[in-house]
């Protein structure tokens, strides 16, 4: 069996966090980054949630790559590297292999851990395929190993573009693109839809995306030594129809006070911690934002109720 070679370069110690968390619960409006929603259990949550039936992004997208895989294949081309952003378990790649048949596999992820049992799998299954990962917080910069001399075919699926400011997400794009030497981009795209379905979708009857939420309390107490209790917060979702996305936050069920080494930071009861943003784009608004980021052609693929868009970008 091929063992999977993690790239240590861009490792994301614990340590460089600290800063961007504290400034984040000392604003005025408090904040947390979407990013440490990630840590092992959050992982294994965010699965969780695109199992449940009211999560529709996931099987709307799968089945948009079922329907259309041949098409999609033949955009994208055969062999290459296939770069993964945000590969989590690295199943949707996967789905990719028996037809592009890429001749190596980078998967990225903000939590390499959760990657490395994954891609352990993998390189069993596929022993053809070069397989690396790299733990990367691509939300900052996006550094492609100069050693990837293949095309490259971006792989950046489940609307987490849709995560992104847009300024952020314009930069993500850009990056990609003048990475992508004469591969592209193929990404899953969340489309503006009624407040019913986007509201059961992040606030379903199960309480999935709930936990997921608070347990972001818990990865911040292990990257700052915090004490925040999950017990004190109640998951709450808004609908920002101005800015087209679905907001989530936590907000304080009473007056209280989360202390961490060298700092603390009182919350009166209502008070909101913004946890994350999920953008919804229009078929015209993402054409707009992958052209700003100089993709030149777009080649889209959706459901019947244009729920979801699947985009390879070129
Ligand atoms: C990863 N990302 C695309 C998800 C979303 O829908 O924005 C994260 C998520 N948050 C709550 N549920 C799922």
């Amino acid at each position: 069996m091929q063992i999977p070679i993690t790239l240590e370069d861009n490792a994301i110690t614990h340590h460089d966090f600290i800063p961007e968390i504290e400034a984040g619960l000392l604003a005025q409006s408090a904040s947390i980054s979407p990013k440490f929603l990630y840590d092992p259990l959050g992982s294994h949550l965010f699965t969780a949630i695109t199992l449940l039936p009211e999560y529709y992004l996931t099987n709307i997208e799968k089945n948009i790559f079922t329907q259309y895989q041949e098409q999609i294949s033949n955009a994208v081309g055969i062999g290459g590297t296939l770069i993964d952003l945000g590969a989590g378990n690295c199943q949707k790649a996967e789905s990719f292999f028996n037809s592009i048949k890429p001749s190596s596999y980078l998967a990225i992820d903000f939590s390499v851990e959760y990657l490395q049992d994954a891609l352990k799998k993998l390189a069993g299954k596929y022993p053809h395929i070069h397989m690396q990962c790299i733990g990367m917080d691509f939300s900052k910069q996006l550094m492609i190993p100069s050693s990837i001399t293949s095309k490259r075919t971006f792989f950046y699926p489940g609307s987490s573009i849709g995560n992104f400011l847009s300024l952020e997400a314009l930069q993500l794009l850009s990056q990609i693109k003048s990475q992508a030497n004469d591969g592209g981009l193929l990404i899953g795209v969340d489309l503006m839809k009624e407040d019913s379905v986007l509201m059961a979708a992040y606030d379903d009857p199960l309480k999935v995306t709930a936990a997921f939420n608070l347990n972001i309390l818990r990865s911040i107490n292990s990257q700052l030594g915090s004490n925040f209790r999950v017990d004190q917060f109640h998951h709450k979702v808004i609908i920002n129809h101005t800015e087209n996305r679905v907001e989530l936050y936590l907000e304080a069920l009473e007056d209280l006070t989360v202390s961490w080494p060298g700092n603390s930071r009182a919350f009166k009861m209502g008070e909101l911690i913004h946890t994350e943003n999920s953008h919804k784009y229009t078929m015209e608004s993402i054409k707009q934002l992958l052209k700003s980021a100089g993709f030149e052609t777009t080649q889209i693929w959706t459901d019947p109720k244009h729920y979801f868009a699947v985009i390879y970008a070129q």
